[in-house]
């Protein structure tokens, strides 16, 4: 508020003095060089208002602002066709909620208008409001949305959510090889029955995560005494004894989970590269396919976005695999992101290398780190629009797939309090949909606002 007021009374004198010169000399103006105002990124968005702002320029005494519907301001609001306004800042009032505004500002002294500013574009909150949706997810959306769950967070409030506002689920560790197969010839499938029963009960997809990866393999696993082909047996016997109990109620799988090196995009030298050869794959996408004709195979990593290495690598595997007859029926980007990257255009023409293959797209871990650099201690209204600017934007690319490319948009956990990120990373974060009193936030309006 300090800064509004400095602004202001800085705003008085400039004005003031900009007169007093003008009115002491009538060609004070001959000539005089106004250059554009810079507008800064638009904040305070509500349902029907945005707050914008930009330096002052040297020597006007005005501005002249245009808020219009279309990016050629040929739909100019009436009320702001080059309103004049003596302060570089105004709050734009009067507007439809789930609405995209450009606006556009030209510097002004007497008969001097300068040339006009960068042009900012803001979308509106929908009817919802910035805190709190009155639309489920599952309802607004043309595609699946799914949600990450634990066996113990399937009853209260999380099934409430879950009921209301998903139609998958991804188990987010319990069914993987470390939990299902804990030691050689004993497999418990507690959870994943648990997790995979409630979703059936309840008329949920469930997809399942993940057969096959080298941060969830049990240590008898990577310390098998046997020979490779015993290893090789062993997994294979592992894989259909999984697909097969789960089949007809698990759609589809993350077979093989990171199988590259991250910025190289060699195969990572895993137990299973190193026990079963390169083609380890290969191997398991068709025992897959052996024990289920129906389910869909997936591949899955992270980074899919901004490591074109890694990708390229993962992408000439798919290739590969479509044109030998392998298997192979989706391709997971876990879009584990932040506020303010990766850009929506990366994220977009890297997805569209997925479609072009004829594979379907899941993005399948999304979560939205508010806070990377560790520069805040808790979330703040301005990091949580910008948060709710990047969910919108991951959902606008989603939703602008092709229809026969969709499979599911998954999000990463339930409430802030429960992200594996503050773990991973150690510092506070507030990644997810929900706040830690279930209560949704702006980034969950974000992901309404995408579907628009
Ligand atoms: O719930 C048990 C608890 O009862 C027990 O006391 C404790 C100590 O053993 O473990 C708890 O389970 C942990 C679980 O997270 C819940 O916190 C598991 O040990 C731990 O391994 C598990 O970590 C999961 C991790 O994958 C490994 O499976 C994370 O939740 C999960 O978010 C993370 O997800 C991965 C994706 O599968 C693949 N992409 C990356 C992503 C993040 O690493």
């Amino acid at each position: 508020m300090k800064n509004r007021l400095f602004k202001f009374l800085l705003g008085i004198l400039t004005v003031t003095s900009t007169l007093l010169v003008a009115c002491g000399d009538d060609d004070s103006d001959d000539g005089a060089e106004l250059s554009a105002p810079e507008i800064g990124t638009p904040t305070e968005i509500t349902q029907n208002s945005f707050f914008i702002d930009w330096p002052f320029v040297e020597g006007a005494e005005a501005y002249l602002i245009d808020v219009a519907t279309d990016d050629e301001f040929n739909d100019l609001l009436t009320s702001y066709d080059a309103l004049r306004n003596g302060f570089s800042e105004i709050t734009v009032t009067g507007l439809e909620a789930s609405t995209t505004y450009f606006v556009r500002v030209q510097a002004v002294l007497r008969d001097v208008v300068s040339d006009y500013s960068n042009v900012v574009s803001v979308t509106t909150l929908s009817e919802g409001g910035n805190s709190g949706s009155d639309t489920f997810l599952k309802n607004a959306a043309d595609f699946p949305v799914g949600m990450a769950v634990r066996s113990n967070r399937l009853t209260g409030q999380h099934e409430q959510i879950l009921l209301d506002e998903y139609d998958q689920i991804t188990s987010e560790y319990e069914m993987k090889m470390n939990i299902m197969y804990p030691s050689e010839g004993n497999f418990d499938f507690t959870s994943a029955d648990a997790t995979v029963d409630w979703a059936i009960d309840n008329g949920l997809e469930v997809h399942g995560h993940a057969l096959i990866w080298h941060n969830a393999t049990p240590s008898w696993v990577e310390n098998f005494s046997g020979t490779d082909e015993e290893f090789e047996d062993m997994i294979e016997d592992y894989i259909k004894t999984v697909v097969t109990r789960y089949k007809g109620k698990v759609k589809s799988w993350d077979v093989v989970n990171e199988a590259f090196e991250d910025n190289t995009g060699a195969l990572r030298n895993s137990v299973f590269r190193q026990r079963m050869g390169d083609d380890y794959i290969e191997k398991c996408y068709n025992w897959v396919r052996e024990a289920d004709s129906e389910v869909l195979i997936f591949y899955n990593d992270y980074s899919m976005v901004i490591d074109a290495v890694k990708r390229r690598a993962a992408i000439n595997l798919m290739k590969d695999f479509i044109d030998r007859g392998v298997p192979v029926d989706g391709f997971g980007f876990q879009m584990h992101i932040s506020y303010d990257f990766p850009g929506k255009d990366l994220i977009a023409s890297t997805a569209k290398e997925v479609t072009d293959l004829g594979l379907l797209l899941h993005f399948s871990e999304l979560d939205v780190r508010a806070n990377p650099n560790n520069d805040l201690v808790a979330l703040t209204n301005q990091r949580a629009l910008d948060q709710q600017i990047k969910v919108r934007e991951v959902v606008e690319v989603y939703n602008a797939i092709p229809e026969e490319s969709k499979f599911a948009l998954t999000i990463w956990g339930m409430r802030d309090d429960e992200t594996w990120l503050v773990d991973f990373w150690g510092h506070p974060d507030w990644p997810l949909l929900y706040d830690s009193d279930f209560n949704t936030k702006k980034a969950h309006t974000g992901f309404l606002e995408g579907l628009d």
